[in-house]
C-alpha cells in the first residue's frame, strides 16, 4: 500500500513538472496594427506603424543598478500586435553594470552581446560599456524584477512572511523593504 502511494505521488509529481516556455499564440493574420480606436480602416496603416528609431543610441547607465533597458514592444511599434515578437536594447555600465534578476511572464528570451563587453549573467565585469540585444517571443513580454517585486511591492508583503521565507532576521527584511528599488526599464 505504501509502495502504491509512493508510485502515485511520483507519477503526479513527474507530470506536474515541465520546462518553462512562454510565448504568444500563433498569429492568425499577417498583421493587425494595435490602435486605441476600435474601428480602424486597414487603409490607414502606414509604415510608421512598423518603425522605431534610435536603437543605435547609447543610453544613460548612471542608475543605481548601472543598466538601462530600452524596450521595443507593441507599445512602441503598434504593428507588432499579434506578431508574437519584440526586442530590447540593454546598456550596461562598466565595472558591474547589472540588469537585475527578472523574469518575462509572457516570453522566452535570447540575448546577444553586440558591443564589446564581458557580460556574465547580465553583469558587465568589463571596463567599457557593453550593449546587448534581447529578442523576446511576445509582443508584450512583461517584466518582473525579482528584488523589486519581493521587497518593493506596494502594498508591501507582510514582513513576517518574508522573514520566514528567506530565513533571515526581521531587521534584514525591514531594511530591504525600506530601500528604494530602482526600475531600469523605460
Ligand atoms: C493609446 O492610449 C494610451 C492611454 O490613453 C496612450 O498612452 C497611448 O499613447 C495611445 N497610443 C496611441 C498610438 O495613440
Ligand atoms: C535611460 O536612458 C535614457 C536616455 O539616455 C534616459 O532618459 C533615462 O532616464 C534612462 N533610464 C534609466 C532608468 O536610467
Amino acid at each position: 500500500m505504501e509502495g502504491l502511494k509512493f508510485l502515485v505521488v511520483s507519477v503526479v509529481l513527474a507530470l506536474a513538472s515541465s520546462f518553462a516556455s512562454a510565448s504568444d499564440p500563433s498569429p492568425l493574420q499577417d498583421f493587425c496594427v494595435a490602435m486605441n480606436e476600435t474601428m480602424v480602416d486597414p487603409q490607414q496603416v502606414t509604415e510608421k506603424d512598423f518603425f522605431f528609431s534610435g536603437l543605435n543610441v547609447p543610453r544613460d547607465t548612471s542608475s543605481p543598478v548601472g543598466s538601462n533597458v530600452t524596450a521595443v514592444n507593441v507599445a512602441q511599434i503598434p504593428g507588432l500586435n499579434t506578431l508574437g515578437i519584440s526586442l530590447a536594447r540593454i546598456d550596461f555600465a562598466p565595472y558591474g553594470g547589472l540588469n537585475p534578476p527578472h523574469t518575462h511572464p509572457r516570453a522566452t528570451e535570447i540575448l546577444v552581446v553586440v558591443e564589446v563587453g564581458l557580460i556574465h549573467f547580465q553583469l558587465n565585469v568589463g571596463k567599457t560599456n557593453a550593449v546587448a540585444l534581447a529578442s523576446l517571443s511576445s509582443q508584450n513580454p512583461g517584466v518582473i524584477t525579482i528584488a523589486n517585486a519581493v521587497f518593493g511591492a506596494d502594498p508591501p508583503i507582510n514582513p513576517n512572511v518574508l522573514t520566514k521565507a528567506f530565513q533571515v532576521d526581521k531587521k534584514v527584511v525591514d531594511y530591504l523593504q525600506k530601500q528604494f528599488w530602482t526600475d531600469n526599464n523605460n
